[in-house]
């Protein structure tokens, strides 16, 4: 299946739908990494909205990426409870084992909260997280 003929699916996945344009614009950054000029003409086009309009909305929240970033992803929990277990004290060699091959991003609450500190890759989440632990987690990301 084609970039185009996806974008569409997902498109007519929320036709008729009230309120269409954010579940579109989740399902888009989740299936392409991004909501590109491309896929807001499609998006504006089928919704009858302006190019401007869909973009103000990407633009507007932090979850939508104008261009994919292919480097893999550790989110590390920066909340509360992980902070209180010790998450702090772990960023700069996260931030070190990272360099620019992985993308750190802070999160707030992975509800593991009693077993902190906590970080995801992907599907999979990682508890009581020590340095070695969380650099290792990095070093395979
Ligand atoms: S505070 Fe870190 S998982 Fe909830």
């Amino acid at each position: 299946m084609s970039r185009e003929q996806k974008l569409s699916e997902i498109i007519a996945d929320h036709s008729g739908r009230e309120g269409p344009l954010i579940p579109i614009l989740h399902d888009v950054q989740e299936e392409f990494g991004c909501v590109d000029e491309e896929a807001e003409q499609a998006i504006a086009a089928a919704l009858n909205l302006t190019r401007a309009e869909v973009h103000g909305v990407v633009s507007f929240y932090h979850d939508f990426k104008p261009k994919a970033d292919p480097r893999p992803v550790v989110q590390i929990c920066r909340a509360e409870s992980c902070k209180s277990r010790g998450v702090e004290a772990l960023i700069a060699d996260a931030e070190q084992a990272a360099g620019a091959r992985v993308k750190l991003h802070t999160v707030y609450c992975l509800g593991l909260c009693s077993s902190g500190p906590n970080a995801r890759v992907g599907d999979r989440l990682h508890a009581r997280l020590d340095s070695a632990a969380l650099v290792k987690l990095i070093e395979n990301a």
